[in-house]
C-alpha cells in the first residue's frame, strides 16, 4: 500500500510547508474574490465523517470541494454503518476505494490515528479531542494578513488547555513565535506536547502575565464538545478567565483578538471584545474555506 500524506496534526508540516499553505490560502481567497473558476480537483470525492456537529469545518470543506470541481460527502456514525460497529479499519479500507480523501472530526485521536493507518488516501482530521489543525492553518493565515510573518511574535492563549491549545503549541513551535498561555488550575495543556513545545511555550500564572505586550490574544470555549456535562462546574473554574477589555488593554497596541467560534459572550470573551475594533474573527471564519483548500491542493498533488 502506498503511503500518503496525512494531516492528523500540525506537526505533519514542515515550517516551509506551512508557510507555503499560507500564502497559497491567500492567492485561492483572491481567485475565489475574484469570481475566478478554478477546478483543480475535478470530479475527486471527499468523505467526511462528523461524530460532533459542525458549521465551520462542514461547510469550509464541502464549499471547498465543490469550488473546486470536486464532490463531499457528509457522513455522521447515525448514518452509516460505524455507528453500528463496523470497525474503523474496516471503513477505512473501503472508503479509501470509493473516495480521493477523507476528513474525520472524532471525540477521539487515537480513531484518527487508527483510521490513517488503514487508509490508502489521505486522511484530514477536522478536529479531535487533542488537535484541531485546520483552524491554525486558518488563524495563521488571517495573522499574516492583517499583520505580517508571526516569527518572533508573541501570542497569548487564555482558558483551556485543550485541543485548540495544543495546536497554537504546535503552530508556535513550527512557525517560530512565543506562546503565553494562562489556564486555571487543573486545565492545563497536556504535558508532553508541551514538552514537545519547548520554550516555544511558556505557562504563566495568571492571564495578566500572558496577555502582557501580546500580539494576538485567543480564547475557546469553557467547556469543548462532549464536556456538556462540566459546563457549570467549569464556568466557575474559569470566571477569571475572560478576555476582555482591561485584558486586551495590556497587550500591545496593535495586538488582534481571534476565536475559532463558536464563541459564548459573556464566558470566554466579553462582547465589546469580539465585536471591537481589534477582533478579526470573522476573517478568520472565512479564511478556513482558504486555508482548507490550499491543504487538500497540496493533500492531493502528492497522490501518485
Ligand atoms: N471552528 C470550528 O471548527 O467550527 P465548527 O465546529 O463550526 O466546525
Ligand atoms: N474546543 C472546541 C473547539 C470547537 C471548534 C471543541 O472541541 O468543542
Amino acid at each position: 500500500m502506498t503511503t500518503p500524506r496525512h494531516f492528523l496534526r500540525l506537526s505533519d508540516l514542515s515550517a516551509d510547508t506551512f508557510r507555503a499553505l499560507i500564502r497559497r490560502a491567500i492567492e485561492l481567497k483572491d481567485i475565489q474574490h475574484r469570481g475566478e473558476i478554478y477546478e483543480p480537483l475535478k470530479n475527486r470525492v471527499l468523505a467526511m465523517i462528523f461524530e460532533k456537529s459542525s458549521t465551520r469545518t462542514r461547510v469550509s470543506f464541502e464549499s471547498g470541494m465543490t469550488q473546486f470541481g470536486g464532490h463531499a460527502i457528509f457522513l455522521s456514525p447515525r448514518d452509516c454503518q460505524l455507528g453500528r460497529g463496523e470497525p474503523v479499519e474496516d471503513t477505512a479500507r473501503v472508503l479509501a476505494g470509493m473516495v480521493d480523501a477523507v476528513m474525520l472530526r472524532t471525540f477521539h485521536h487515537e480513531y484518527q490515528v487508527r483510521f490513517a493507518a488503514y487508509s490508502k488516501v489521505p486522511v484530514i482530521n477536522g478536529l479531535s479531542d487533542q488537535h484541531h489543525p485546520c483552524q491554525l492553518l486558518a488563524d495563521m493565515q488571517t495573522y499574516f494578513e492583517n499583520r505580517d510573518d508571526i516569527a518572533g511574535r508573541s501570542v497569548a492563549w487564555i482558558g483551556d488547555g485543550n485541543n485548540m491549545c495544543h495546536s497554537y503549541m504546535e503552530a508556535a513551535r513550527i512557525l517560530g513565535f512565543q506562546l503565553r498561555i494562562a489556564c486555571p488550575e487543573g486545565y492545563g495543556p497536556d504535558g508532553d506536547l508541551l514538552a514537545e513545545a519547548g520554550d516555544h511555550v511558556v505557562v504563566c500564572n495568571h492571564p495578566k502575565e500572558a496577555a502582557d505586550g501580546a500580539h494576538l490574544i485567543t480564547t475557546d470555549v469553557w467547556a469543548s464538545m462532549g464536556q456538556e456535562e462540566e459546563a457549570s462546574q467549569r464556568r466557575q473554574a474559569f470566571k477569571d478567565y475572560q478576555v476582555d477589555e482591561s485584558l486586551m488593554a495590556l497587550a500591545d497596541k496593535d495586538a488582534l483578538f481571534m476565536h475559532c467560534l463558536p464563541a459564548h459572550r459573556g464566558e470566554e470573551v466579553s462582547h465589546g471584545v469580539i465585536d471591537g475594533p481589534q477582533s478579526i474573527v470573522w476573517d478568520e471564519a472565512e479564511n478556513r474555506l482558504h486555508a482548507q483548500k490550499a491543504l487538500l491542493e497540496w493533500l492531493f498533488r502528492a497522490q501518485p
